[in-house]
């Protein structure tokens, strides 16, 4: 099986083999990629192939099987660097978005002193929020956030008053998971640049679903997870400007990221070997630069505007309904591929539940933003994501089974 070069949304949907199946009698309508994304057959092949035929540790065997499974590995950081216009030793493999953001707690952490200021936004998942959090109380650092507007974008004029000469680190999301907004990450790397903290970038909604360009961005740092981008699970990105990622140190030490190792103490090896410690998870590593590589054929760009059309399309039908709620930024222009909605007197996780029985997947919950449902009021939201499997006939199945939760609630 090869990559398509050019690819129809409708047909990809052949690419993805557990979309075939059907539960309880029903095709499955599968609206919940921001949580985690399905995987086309090629994915799935590719790593039954690796253990089938190339299994063995990487970077120690002169034998063949090793040389290969090495090369496969190297080969899917070109393939991830690829994706994000990043160069292969800026791409480190880590078990994904949260390992990274972890990472980069521990080793900037290690910079950071009493007086220090972080910066973060109101739109933050948790796996963005706590890491810097636990290190502000560890370390006695101001913690700040960005707060959001009425119309749920983000206030750049309350990031340009908090970023100042103290700021040492500004770490955002690119696409809130929660409630769909689209951050400006270029405005917040100048105003972070302009202080010379870092900037940071949760990309885990917005790598698999639209055109990240690290050098155009201008970001320092960006996680990612492997599998909301049709990768495994498991298996994740850190990109780190190469300067930067020379400079700072590791995160975890033991065998593959040293150079010299005596008794008294140890040097690095080279990037990107230098934040891999131990044996990696290379049949998943494998499988995800193939993620990869399946994404830039399908370009970025197209799956953006479709996830996107399909998200506003969503947005209507859901608004004309009585009762239901939509929630999100009030111009178009700031909204993702994710609709956060509810419908009145009847709690996210019922609607779920409901909508599970109808064969439509969705979300229902805080969403890992627990301060933020907080701040907007909401004990949780149910949250439909769009991917480049999903088409038009999914929304109308989603309509229907929130109607039918409306009925089975009495609403
Ligand atoms: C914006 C955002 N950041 C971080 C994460 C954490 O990703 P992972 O669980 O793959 O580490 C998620 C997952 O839902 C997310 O949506």
């Amino acid at each position: 099986m090869t990559i398509k070069q050019t690819l129809s949304m409708e047909m990809m949907k052949q690419d993805f083999p557990i979309l075939k199946r059907l539960i309880n009698n029903k095709e499955i309508i599968y609206l919940d990629s921001a949580a985690s994304s399905q995987k086309p057959q090629i994915v799935i092949d590719t790593i039954k192939n690796f253990y089938e035929n190339t299994n063995a540790n990487i970077h120690r065997g002169v034998y063949k099987l090793s040389e290969e499974a090495t090369i496969a590995y190297e080969e899917a950081h070109k393939k991830v660097a690829d994706l994000i216009n990043a160069n292969p030793n800026e791409i480190i493999f880590t078990s994904g978005t949260t390992a990274s953001i972890n990472l980069l707690a521990y080793s900037l952490g290690k910079e950071l002193k009493q007086g220090d200021e972080i910066v973060l936004t109101e739109l933050e998942h948790h796996s963005n929020l706590v890491p810097w959090q636990q290190l502000a109380k560890e370390k006695k650092l101001k913690l700040s956030f960005i707060k959001v507007k009425e119309d749920l974008t983000l206030d750049l004029e309350h990031a340009k008053q908090l970023i100042n000469s103290n700021t040492k680190i500004v770490a955002s999301t690119h696409v809130s998971n929660a409630i769909g907004t689209l951050i400006p990450v270029k405005e917040l790397a100048k105003l972070a640049h302009e202080v010379k903290a870092y900037y940071i970038v949760d990309g885990a909604q917005s790598v698999p679903h639209m055109k990240v360009d690290v050098k155009d961005l201008d970001v320092d740092f960006l996680a990612f997870s492997g599998h909301k981008m049709l990768g495994p699970t498991g298996i994740g990105a850190l990109y780190g400007k190469r300067e930067l990622l020379e400079k700072i140190s590791p995160f975890m030490y033991g065998g593959d990221m040293i150079s010299e190792v005596t008794w008294e103490d140890s040097t690095w090896n080279e990037l990107p070997m230098k934040f891999e410690a131990g044996t990696p998870n290379i049949a998943g590593g494998i499988g995800f630069g193939v993620a990869a590589e399946y994404l830039k054929a399908a370009d970025p760009e197209k799956i953006h505007a479709h996830t996107k059309d399909l998200a506003e399309y969503a947005r209507d039908r859901l608004n004309s309904i009585q009762g239901v709620t939509v929630y999100g930024p009030t111009n178009s222009e700031n909204r993702s591929n994710i609709v956060s909605f509810n419908i009145e007197g009847i709690h996210a996780h019922d609607v779920a539940s409901i909508l599970d029985k109808e064969g439509v997947c969705v979300r229902g919950g805080h969403h890992c933003a627990m301060p933020l449902m907080t701040k907007l009021n909401l004990q949780g939201t149910v949250r439909a994501s769009f991917y480049l499997y999903n088409s038009y006939d999914d929304i109308e199945n989603l309509v229907l089974a929130v109607e039918k939760a409306k009925q089975v609630f009495n609403k």
